[in-house]
């Protein structure tokens, strides 16, 4: 039952679209199973570089299935904007199947999420403005459009017409703001319908047949386990469950038909947005890292704030996710730093702990503990794509995370492109 979960161990961007893609040569079908249009997931093939935001990772590997799950929410402009990008440079999208179940994101969220973000002043979250709050708020309040819908014009009519007036009740009283013309919308999202219909489909159906014939099947999640809506740094989350049970109600999978997870760690902590961050470093360091690793959000272009390696947050996002093994990223990132910090426990006024908080306003209390380790330099892992060849210091290095995580890493990235990878035993 090859059937192995990717999700992000940390505040997302951990490099989940490059070890997607790098594990999709050997999968059939690659599936979307959370988030929408905030995800920004980076793929470098042969030094060119897809941003991916809607469209699953593994579209780059000619002839796989690649599913948006029902538990995506998909805005179709985005959608269609990154099929026909994908298209023009030369791949093929005729793999692309669409949840009937997955929810359409509509202007009308957009707009909402840039008027509540708007109204919270010093409590921003920092979303990414994509609509995601409001669009998932929509489908547990039952008021949402699913792809289903799109496919009855009429019954669509029927459905969207009193949602836009609602909106628009709410944009004037609430905030003032102006609305959105029905038919405006209506025409837009039929347009947008009429594409993607062809690909619209039963995908929970397809992914089971799939794992009961024996079919490779990778779930790439996105974000990240402290961005998980229960399980993260609440209120400072996105609206859905990144963490690996998201991908069976994601993607309509029971538990038993999961084989694997993968869990990615990046080498040192990003974050992007308001919220906790006990290992953030806010010196030259921590400058000299963002520069390096090129650590500008993939959909905003907003500046990560950057930290060292926390392996109290990861023992708990193992523990959550039911990791089986680890990727671990941009350890090119960190060479030339010096020595390489790693956080093993917390201060937490006179008591030291290893265990991650479960109160948020504790976690923001803490300050790390750290242990240093030596660093690595450039010209020891360039080009480097077989662990016995990687530097003792950078071995030691992974070493320690194993240990202090609980968990082996299979893959080791160092560099963006596909080919810039380190595979120590098969995941699938
Ligand atoms: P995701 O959201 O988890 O898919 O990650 P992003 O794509 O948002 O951010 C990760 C960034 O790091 C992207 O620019 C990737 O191309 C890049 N990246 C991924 N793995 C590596 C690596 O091992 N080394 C370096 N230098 N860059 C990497
Ligand atoms: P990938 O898949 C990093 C963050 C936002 C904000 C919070 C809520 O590329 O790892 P939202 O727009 O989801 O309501 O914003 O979550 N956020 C991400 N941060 N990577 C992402 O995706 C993110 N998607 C959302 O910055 O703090
Ligand atoms: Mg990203």
């Amino acid at each position: 039952m090859p059937a192995v979960i990717v999700v992000g161990m940390q505040f997302g961007d951990e490099g989940k679209g490059k070890i997607t893609d790098y594990m999709a040569e050997r999968a059939d079908l690659v599936v979307r199973y959370q988030g929408g249009s905030n995800a920004g997931h980076t793929v470098v093939v042969g030094g060119v570089e897809y941003r991916l935001h809607q469209v699953p990772s593994g579209i780059l590997n000619p002839g796989k299935i690649c599913v948006v799950g029902n538990g995506v929410v998909v805005d179709p402009s985005v959608l269609i904007k990154e099929m026909d990008d994908i298209e023009s440079r030369g791949h093929d999208v005729s793999g692309l199947r669409i949840s009937h179940a997955a929810h359409v994101l509509m202007p009308y969220h957009v707009r909402q999420d840039e008027l509540e973000e708007g109204s919270r002043g010093a409590r921003q979250i920092g979303t990414t403005r994509r609509g995601i709050g409001p669009a998932y708020t929509d489908k547990y309040s039952r008021e949402g459009i699913r792809f289903g819908d799109l496919i009855d014009e009429e019954c669509l009519r029927k459905r969207l017409e009193p949602v836009v007036a609602s909106k628009n009740r709410l944009f004037d009283r609430l905030y003032g703001a102006s609305g959105f013309g029905f038919e405006e919308v209506y025409r837009a999202v039929l347009a947008q319908a009429r594409r993607l219909r062809p690909h619209i489909a039963d995908t929970a159906r397809l992914v089971n047949n799939a794992i009961a014939g024996g079919k490779k099947v990778l779930f790439e999640g996105a974000q990240g386990t402290f961005l998980d809506i229960d399980h993260g740094t609440y209120p400072y989350v996105t609206s859905s469950n990144p963490t690996a049970g998201g991908a069976c109600t994601g993607a309509g999978v029971g538990p038993t038909r999961i084989s694997g997870v993968v869990g990615i760690v990046k080498a040192y902590t990003s974050r992007v947005g308001s919220g906790p961050f006990p290992t953030e470093l806010l010196d030259e360091k921590g400058s000299s890292i963002r520069e390096k690793g090129g650590e500008y959000g993939t959909t905003t272009g907003r500046p990560r704030r950057i930290g060292w390696l926390d392996t109290v947050m990861l023992r708990y996002a193992a523990t959550i996710n039911g990791v089986t093994a680890l990727a671990l990223t941009k350890v090119d990132t960190l060479a030339g730093t010096g020595k390489v910090k790693i956080c093993t426990a917390y201060r937490l006024g006179s008591r030291t702990v290893t265990e991650y908080p479960a109160a948020m306003d504790e976690l923001a209390r803490c300050e790390p503990v750290y242990e240093e380790l030596d660093g690595w330099s450039d010209e020891e892992v360039a080009g480097v794509t077989d662990y016995d060849r990687i530097p003792a210091s950078m071995r030691r290095f992974v070493s320690r995370v194993e240990e202090l995580v609980g968990v082996k890493a299979a893959l080791i990235s160092a560099g963006r492109d596909r080919r810039q990878t380190i595979s120590r035993f098969e995941v699938f």
